[in-house]
């Protein structure tokens, strides 16, 4: 199957591209072809022209995060739902083993050019596991969950970034009973979402419109989620929270002038498993 330009995990590796040194990905720059441009442009203009600086935050966050885990006497086992074209397994050290699960035509693609990259040396070989499975269905959950049994003794960390929002509150609850199922005390999640708040700025009416007329993708839940859905959550206990504005502030990347209202501003959010 084809994977169409203005998919959305394209636009986030040209994102992550446009600004290596921010967001620590120096491989994003393989995967957008020539197509997604357009698209970009047009988002920049028709939502919101900081959503690229905020997504190598986002990039930057994680990476530091999954390289202080890779750097402890355990080993690592990333596990990334809803993996996209994200690009952490090549920058980090190569002991560290990674899930990655997406759709069908995503996964087969990625596992292919990620196996003709390595061929012409433009990538490091890594232990990825490519795969295919519905994140919120139980039943394709039960694959995942063979492939792990595999690594005894890791720490696992799961990863789910820009996923969220393309989720129901329901989906995401499944999400939540897998990461249950799978982790045990001292695991983590880390997550991404859009804070209920930014349902009142014009800059989210304006994403929901570009999705709906724009991208022809209008069955989105456009899901936001309050801090307390962190703060009590079942079986775990939230570790650390930051936004991107503020990492961006923090970095001196983003001007703390910026009006808060136009900043499609996602909270990132890091559990430990009880
Ligand atoms: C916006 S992209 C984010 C990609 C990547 N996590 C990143 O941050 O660069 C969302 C990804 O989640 C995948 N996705 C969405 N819903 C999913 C589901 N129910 N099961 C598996 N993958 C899903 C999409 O195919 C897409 O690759």
């Amino acid at each position: 199957m084809e994977i169409f330009v203005h998919d959305t995990a394209f636009m986030i590796a040209y994102y992550r591209a446009q600004h290596e040194s921010v967001s620590k990905d120096p491989y994003a720059s393989i995967w957008p072809g020539p197509g997604v441009k357009p698209w970009i442009d047009s988002f920049t203009e028709q939502v919101s022209p900081h959503d690229e600086i905020l997504h190598c935050l986002r990039n930057r966050f994680f990476f530091e995060e999954l390289q202080q885990l890779a750097a402890e006497p355990q080993p690592l086992l990333v596990i990334n739902l809803g993996a996209g074209f994200s690009m952490y397994p090549y920058t980090l050290p190569s002991e560290v083993v990674t899930v990655e699960v997406d759709f069908d035509a995503v996964a087969q693609y990625k596992r292919a050019k990620v196996k003709s990259f390595q061929k012409e040396g433009i990538l490091p070989h890594r232990e990825v596991h490519f795969m295919a499975a519905d994140i919120t269905n139980p039943e394709e959950q039960a694959a995942i969950i063979e492939t792990l049994e595999t690594y005894k003794g890791y720490k696992r960390v799961v990863l789910i970034e820009g996923v969220f929002f393309f989720l129901t509150k329901d989906e995401i609850g499944k999400v939540w009973s897998f990461c249950n199922k799978i982790l045990t005390t001292e695991d983590r999640v880390m997550c991404v979402s859009f804070e209920d708040s930014l349902l009142k700025t014009p800059v989210f009416k304006r994403l929901t419109r570009y999705f709906s007329e724009v991208l022809k993708s209008d069955h989105n839940p456009y899901t936001t989620l309050p801090h307390s859905y962190y703060e009590h959550r079942d079986g775990f206990t939230l570790l650390k929270q930051e936004s991107g504005f503020q990492l961006g502030q923090k970095l001196g990347v983003m001007n703390s002038n910026l009006d808060s209202m136009e900043l499609l501003n996602e909270h990132f959010y890091v559990l430990s498993k009880i």
